[in-house]
């Protein structure tokens, strides 16, 4: 399945050593509508490609993995289509509890969990729990994700802080509105990958893919291979980042 043919250079200069490469999964519906099937069973063979991923990570380079699998815009879909990703969700956290222990997955999630169902919430908790102690991969699971949301939630947060007296207004920068995000524990994206062919952001990220790369494919979630994020980082190695600089 992962063809070792292909070339990957995980010392190539240009590739940061703790990769952080951040995913919006894409075209789930069209893959299966394509064959005529209903969406959930795109969605269903999406979470296949994500088992297969997360395994690769170690060989890829990539210690930090971040996945959009659910915006704070998709409640809009169908009552079917939403339950249903809900009921993965959860099915995905129990059966892959056993081999993220095993593996050294860290699993996390961002996104405001407090809209979720009440058994999606405790199995969001006890998985967290279950792998702090991991360190190998960091896998991140964007749920009712929006970056506009996050950044308003932050902000209230903030707010209170300074009302209260813990916080004060002056010493607020970049730094301290990170810490104040979803994502504070983890470091800023360095490559996003967007499915499907669509060349949008959709919400995922905006403060900290700012300075990102990114990737689009005009593969479709449920084909997208860890051969294909192969392929993806290898181009990624030959970009020169600049971060507003200029590179000799
Ligand atoms: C991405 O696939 C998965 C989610 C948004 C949950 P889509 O369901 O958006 O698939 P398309 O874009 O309709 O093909
Ligand atoms: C983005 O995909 C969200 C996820 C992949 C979870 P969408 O399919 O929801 O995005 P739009 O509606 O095409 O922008
Ligand atoms: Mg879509």
């Amino acid at each position: 399945m992962f063809d070792k043919s292909v070339p990957h250079d995980r010392d190539h200069p240009a590739l940061p050593r703790d990769l952080h490469v951040a995913v919006i999964m894409d075209g789930n519906g069209r893959w299966a509508q394509n064959r005529g099937w209903p969406r959930l069973v795109g969605h269903r063979k999406g979470a296949e490609q994500v088992r297969k991923l997360v395994e690769m990570c170690p060989e890829l380079g990539i210690r930090y993995l971040t996945l959009y699998a659910f915006s704070t815009e998709n409640w809009k879909r169908s009552t079917e289509e939403v339950l249903g990703l809900m009921s993965l969700f959860a099915r995905y956290i129990r059966r892959e509890a056993g081999r993220m222990k095993r593996e050294g997955v860290r699993l996390r999630f961002i996104g405001d969990r407090t809209r979720l169902n009440d058994d999606l919430q405790m199995l969001i908790q006890w998985i967290e729990t279950e792998t702090a102690g991991n360190d190998r991969v960091h896998l991140t699971v964007a749920l009712n994700y929006g970056g506009r949301d996050e950044i308003t939630r932050a902000t209230r947060a903030i707010a209170r802080d300074v009302a209260a007296g813990k916080l004060d207004a002056d010493d607020i920068n970049d730094d301290v509105l990170s810490r104040y995000l979803d994502t504070r524990q983890l470091p800023d994206p360095d490559l996003v990958v967007r499915t499907s062919g669509e060349t949008r952001v959709s919400n995922f990220l905006p403060w900290q893919a700012a300075y990102s790369e990114y990737v689009f494919t005009a593969t479709l979630w449920p084909d997208f291979t860890p051969l294909s994020m192969q392929n993806i980082l290898n181009d990624f190695a030959k970009r020169e980042r600049r971060f507003g600089g200029v590179n000799a």
